[in-house]
């Protein structure tokens, strides 16, 4: 049976309708692979609640699991993050803009998420286009971008972080990697800007100012509001979005109530940017080509 995919911003974003995620058949998984690699972010409502085995499950059907190097597990399933705040949190997860593990050398693929726990109002998360961020900036500004590396660092995020809920990281080493500036997607061939204001530290072969005034400058340009969409959870909805060109914002924005639910990822390949013909560069509102 064929899915309902409905659009639901120009640059980013799609409703899946008619999926049983749990019983997809394998033209169905095939057609939420395809409208994950042409709207980069899907949601899917009216879900039941997950067993961790069929989330898992599910996830597999992309490829390996990735393992967070940091983040709290369900017990015996060390593939699914614990997403969890409630009024005792010091920090909530992923409230800052970022692409996820983004300092692991072969970053996640993709990330699936189901919320069982929403606020009453607030905790929605905000996705932004990558592409789209790379695809409005000027010629000779991709050109410069195309030939620039940097470093993705997370000891200045993940030390400590998770204290509160029983991880102890005393010894541990966090992971580091250089990312190229612009990566190429290995399923649709357009470029993405992968850089983000959580991890991304320093751009390499520029000098101190240089790096900081170029990452000021494109943070800011990720962040255009005309890039992004916004969800809205209900209980049990799930988000399945594409890391290699996308970003996301948790807002915590719900203190003191409680938002929880169960994440898995996906694992992906190491980031490598490929040249490409200039006309595949240019915004291009319409998905319905890829
Ligand atoms: C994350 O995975 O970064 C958190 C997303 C969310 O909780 O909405």
């Amino acid at each position: 049976m064929a899915l309902q995919v409905t659009p639901l911003a120009p640059c980013i974003g799609a409703e899946v309708s008619g999926a049983d995620l749990a019983r997809l058949d394998g033209d169905q998984f095939e057609q939420i692979q395809h409208a994950l690699w042409a709207h980069q972010v899907l949601f899917v409502r009216d879900q039941p609640k997950l067993e961790p085995e069929t989330q898992i499950n599910f996830a597999k059907r992309f490829g390996p699991l990735h393992f967070h190097p940091a983040a709290p597990h369900l017990d015996g399933y060390p593939e699914l993050f614990v997403i969890y705040a409630d009024e005792h949190s010091k920090v909530a997860n992923g409230n800052g803009w970022h692409t996820d593990v983004s300092c692991d050398e072969e970053p996640p693929l993709a990330t699936m998420l189901q919320l069982h726990t929403v606020p009453e109002t607030g905790g929605d998360t905000l996705f932004s286009s990558m592409y789209a961020a790379f695809e409005t900036l000027s010629e000779p500004m991709q050109n410069f971008l195309c030939e620039l590396t940097a470093l993705h660092d997370s000891e200045h995020i993940y030390r400590g972080r998770y204290a509160d809920r029983g991880v102890d990281d005393a010894g541990k080493r966090y992971p580091s990697a250089v990312h190229p500036v612009v990566r190429t997607h290995p399923e649709t061939g357009r470029q993405a800007l992968y850089v983000n204001p959580s991890f991304t530290t320093r751009i390499q072969n520029l000098s101190s100012d240089e790096s900081r005034a170029l990452l000021d400058l494109l943070f800011r340009h990720q962040q255009r509001a005309e890039f992004q969409v916004r969800f809205k959870w209900q209980e049990n909805d799930i988000a399945l979005w594409d890391n290699r060109c996308t970003q996301h914002l948790a807002l915590w924005d719900y203190w003191p109530q409680t938002r929880s639910g169960h994440r898995v990822t996906i694992k992906g390949e190491r980031p490598v940017y490929r040249a490409a013909p200039n006309e595949h560069r240019r915004m291009k509102l319409s998905r319905s080509s890829i």
